[in-house]
């Protein structure tokens, strides 16, 4: 489909059935979620574990080929966190396990596929035993990691830092670089004195947000009827 054919009504009907879903299955999952989640096809975004938190305006999108998966397997019931600030975006594909701690900061952004562990999961010598050893991973403001890149147990990366597309990240990372490869070394500097937009700039009025949203639904679908969209479900043509 190029074009969006729903009717303006069935696409904030739809959106009003996304937020209930958000609502009544995720944010019970959650120790907190704050105010003005987007959970994009949230039936595909999967939370679960003790002592999970995450921040106000998150963007989470879940597809089917791609699911999201949001999981603390402490030692014991209880024990485990992860920790996600305000105006996250997390892309398809994203695993975030904790057996320990990982704390992510605001306004981080994750690409396609990243992972993120604080634990090796088994024993090097004893296969049949978890892990043990408490490794966190924290990772600061404004951290961007790359398409299907992986941050292993023990990493700290510093303030605004970009990690490449498929990088693995097994070292701290200072502020203000870019890290590439495997394992990630730093290839690039960022500028400390360039002023940088982040998504806490663009979620600075939430709600003013959304209304501009909806004023372009209501703009670009107001014309799209009911039985014209029913047929492009059918029989979609190449217009569509
Ligand atoms: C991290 C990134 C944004 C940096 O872009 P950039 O500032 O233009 O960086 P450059 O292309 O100048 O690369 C700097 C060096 O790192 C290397 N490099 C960049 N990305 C790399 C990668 N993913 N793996 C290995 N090396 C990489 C470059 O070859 C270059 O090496 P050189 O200095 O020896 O020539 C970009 O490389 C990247 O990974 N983009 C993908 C972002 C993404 O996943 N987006 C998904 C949507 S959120």
């Amino acid at each position: 489909m190029r074009q969006d054919r729903r009717p303006y009504w069935v696409k904030k009907n739809y959106l009003r059935f996304r937020s209930w879903y958000t609502q009544q299955f995720l944010k019970p999952a959650c120790d907190y979620l704050g105010d003005y989640p987007t959970f994009m096809k949230p039936w595909y975004i999967s939370i679960s574990g003790p002592n999970i938190e995450i921040g106000r305006c998150a963007t989470v999108i879940g597809e089917p080929e791609n699911r999201v998966k949001i999981g603390v397997w402490g030692k014991d019931e209880k024990s485990g966190r992860i920790k996600i600030g305000d105006y996250v975006l997390i892309s398809p594909g994203t695993r975030i396990s904790a057996a320990n701690e990982i704390l992510i900061g605001d306004g981080v952004m994750m690409a396609n596929g990243v992972y993120i562990t604080d634990s090796d999961w088994h024993e090097l010598y004893d296969r049949s035993r978890r892990s043990e050893a408490v490794t966190p991973v924290h990772i600061a403001n404004n951290v961007w990691l790359g398409d299907r890149c992986t941050i292993l147990k023990g990493v700290t990366i510093g303030e605004n830092s970009v990690v490449a597309a498929c990088a693995v990240v097994s070292k701290d990372v200072p502020a203000n670089v870019i890290v590439a490869g495997n394992p990630a070394v730093v290839v690039k500097e960022l500028d400390p004195d360039r002023p940088m937009k982040t998504r806490a700039d663009y979620f600075s009025n939430p709600a003013q947000l959304e209304t501009f949203f909806d004023g372009v639904d209501k703009m670009v679908l107001s014309n799209n009827g009911f039985l014209n969209w029913l047929r492009t479900l059918i029989m979609p043509n190449a217009r569509d």
